[in-house]
């Protein structure tokens, strides 16, 4: 038995804690082929947000010598970690997919709730909340499954013929024990050559999709990795670990920059008086305990230099959330992490103070033949992705907005907004809205001028403190198991889709035209969708919490419901909580669109949890 199936066995039955329980292979696929064949969307995402890579100019990206059909993707987060929702970043056009940071504390407990989307971004997360051979698992399903998804011809009319290359890049942390520990070590192998692991998965792909079974999947997941230094780590141990990655693995490495590099004085400047978050409480220990500017100049240069002795390419990241202190209250721990649109100008601002300090050295601003490639994530959304784009940035990637309503749906219109500036601008291509952009800025240099913008109090309202007031929707109703607003937002902010919907049937006396389920073994009670939910209370603890799995069923106290499936439909096993909605819960997963999982029993309990 493999690893990832004992644990998956041990963490069913209780032995072990885990808040997330990832659907198998079978499950997932069919899923898709369910949902697609009763409501004409993939994990949710309706096909009005599937992008299509050849309706607009080329925007493919060179990333560390790889192409990628577009610039974008997920940033290392909640968006990259279970394979549901790499598929979903795929099908939203994303074509870079920065893997959530895996390290070797795979049993840290994070504190709940953990995400805080109310007007700019904080959360409390970090590394994985999986085992790192679940981690594994979850990206060799999502690499299987896009395989699978950019050969099925039901795609081809939303997301093209050829939907063009894409990349699984590695996010690894936060130490060099940790990163060179056997686990991690097999991890990363594991990831350059999954073998093992496709095999193993290959007799799970049926259904509608078993013409796919015998593919010839391409083993090399993964040869990239993106390091998350994340706040006080050492600058030797940067550098050793960087090193480590090239040398034991022979892998192109990019280092994941902290906003603290740019100074206290400097961030608290911005942050406080331009842009207006004066009650944001920056630490100076906190900056004081970070890599200082100087030592990080000469850092990216002997890493690159080392990366080239070696064949390999390195480059840089901009950049992690900022630390501040957690004066909100709303999660615990004393300590939260920025993200958003302020975020964008801190980081903005520190490209450009390294740009001036290391000439020639990054690959923005019109030196496409710079060494060091610079990937960022700081802010990124429809309205700034394409300036972003311009300055040479690649990839561009993203969190804090995917996590506002809309979700993954966000990055079509993203990427059109790219789309439409370069059309205007008579660009071609990529290298051809960056030569536009450098021509704009008029001899200044397209990083410093646009840097200059974002301070600019004419212009730079959308980052600043005013530009961030408006909080989410409410309305003065307590949430109910039945009826509700019926605003979508559930659905469409949770990065796990754990949400899903159903019409309401006729015979359900309930108020609204659609009823709102959790797939509970999918949630990790993160509280963004309590945060975006109009009415009074949790949606997650309130909807109907559905397991699939005995075990995590049995260990819920509050209302969850048992499904269990076979060939004539679905029914319903309560808990003494939950008893008193069973007849109505049978008429909803019965209904016309119904579970968005195939009432084929064989082939779902085989692998439902990937326990067996
Ligand atoms: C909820 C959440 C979880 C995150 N988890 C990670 C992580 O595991 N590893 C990492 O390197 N960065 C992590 N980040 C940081 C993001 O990758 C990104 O660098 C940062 O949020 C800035 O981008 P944004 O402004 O688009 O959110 C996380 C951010 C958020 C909001
Ligand atoms: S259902 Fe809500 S709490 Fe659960 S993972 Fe999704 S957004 Fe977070
Ligand atoms: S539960 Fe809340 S967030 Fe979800 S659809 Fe209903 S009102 Fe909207």
């Amino acid at each position: 038995m493999a690893d990832t199936q004992v644990l998956n066995a041990e963490q069913a039955k209780g032995e072990i804690h885990e808040p997330l329980t990832p659907f198998g292979m079978s499950v997932l696929l069919g899923r898709i082929a369910h949902e697609w064949e009763t409501r004409r969307r993939i994990f949710d995402l309706p096909i009005a947000r599937f992008f299509n890579v050849s309706e607009g100019p080329d925007i493919s990206i060179d990333f560390l010598g790889r192409r990628a059909a577009t610039p974008v993707g997920p940033a290392a987060g909640p968006h990259s970690q279970m394979a549901q929702n790499i598929v979903l970043a795929w099908l939203g056009g994303s074509r870079l997919m920065e893997l959530k940071t895996v390290q070797i504390l795979d049993d840290l407990e994070i504190g709940r709730p953990c995400i805080d989307m109310e007007t700019i971004g904080y959360n409390i997360e970090w590394s994985q909340e999986l085992k790192i051979p679940q981690s594994l698992e979850e990206y060799v399903k999502a690499w299987m499954i896009l395989d699978i998804l950019r050969r099925w011809e039901e795609m081809t009319p939303y997301i093209g013929a050829d939907p063009g290359p894409h990349i699984f890049d590695l996010s690894v942390g936060y130490d060099l024990a940790g990163i060179s520990s056997a686990p991690v070590a097999r991890f990363i192998d594991s990831m350059m050559d999954a073998r093992q692991e496709i095999e193993r998965l290959r007799p799970e792909i049926g259904g509608v999709f078993a013409g796919y079974r015998d593919l010839d999947f391409d083993p090399r997941i993964a040869d990239t990795v993106t390091l998350s230094t994340f706040h006080g780590c050492p600058p030797d141990e940067i550098e050793s670990i960087t090193k480590h990655l090239i040398t034991r693995h022979g892998l192109d490495v990019i280092v994941k920059l902290n906003p603290t590099l740019l100074g206290f004085e400097r961030v608290c400047g911005i942050v406080h008086d331009t842009l207006g978050y004066e009650s944001t409480v920056l630490r100076k220990a906190d900056f004081d305990n970070d890599l200082q500017f100087p030592r990080a100049l000469e850092l990216i240069g002997e890493l690159e230099a080392f990366a080239a002795r070696r064949g390999r390419r390195f480059g840089i990241k901009l950049t992690n959330t900022l630390v501040v202190e957690n004066t909100k209250g709303f999660m615990p721990d004393d300590t939260m992490y920025l993200s958003g649109p302020p975020l964008h100008v801190v980081s903005t601002t520190l490209l450009g103070e390294l740009h001036k300090a290391l000439p020639g050295m990054l690959r923005i601003d019109g030196q496409d033949d710079a060494p060091a490639q610079v990937s960022f994530s700081a802010g990124i959304t429809k309205d700034n992705l394409a300036a972003a784009a311009g300055l040479g940035l690649a990839p561009i990637t993203v969190c804090s907005d995917l996590l506002k309503p809309g979700g993954f749906g966000r990055i079509k219109p993203m990427l059109k907004s790219l789309w439409n500036s370069m059309s205007a601008a008579g660009a071609g291509s990529l290298a051809e809205w960056r030569q536009h952009q450098n021509e704009q800025a008029s001899g200044r240099g397209a990083v410093a001028a646009y840097a200059a913008r974002l301070h600019d109090p004419a212009l730079n309202r959308m980052y600043t403190l005013a530009g961030n007031t408006k909080l989410p929707r409410a309305v003065d109703h307590d949430l109910q198991m039945w009826g509700c607003v019926a605003c979508n937002f559930c659905v469409t902010v949770c990065p796990n889709d754990a949400f899903f919907r159903i019409p309401t049937p006729d015979e359900l006396d309930a108020d609204g035209l659609q009823q709102y389920l959790v797939l509970a073994e999918l949630c990790n009670e993160c509280g963004n969708c309590m945060v975006f939910c109009p009415e009074n209370g949790d949606p997650a603890v309130i909807k109907p919490r559905l397991y699939i799995d005995e075990y995590r069923f049995e260990a819920e106290t509050e209302q969850a419901f048992l499904i269990h499936q076979d060939p004539d439909g679905y029914w319903v096993q309560p808990n003494a909580a939950g008893a008193k909605w069973t007849g109505d819960l049978l008429l909803l997963l019965n209904g016309a669109e119904g579970f968005p999982l195939p009432p084929s029993d064989e082939e779902w309990t085989k692998s439902k949890t990937n326990s067996d």
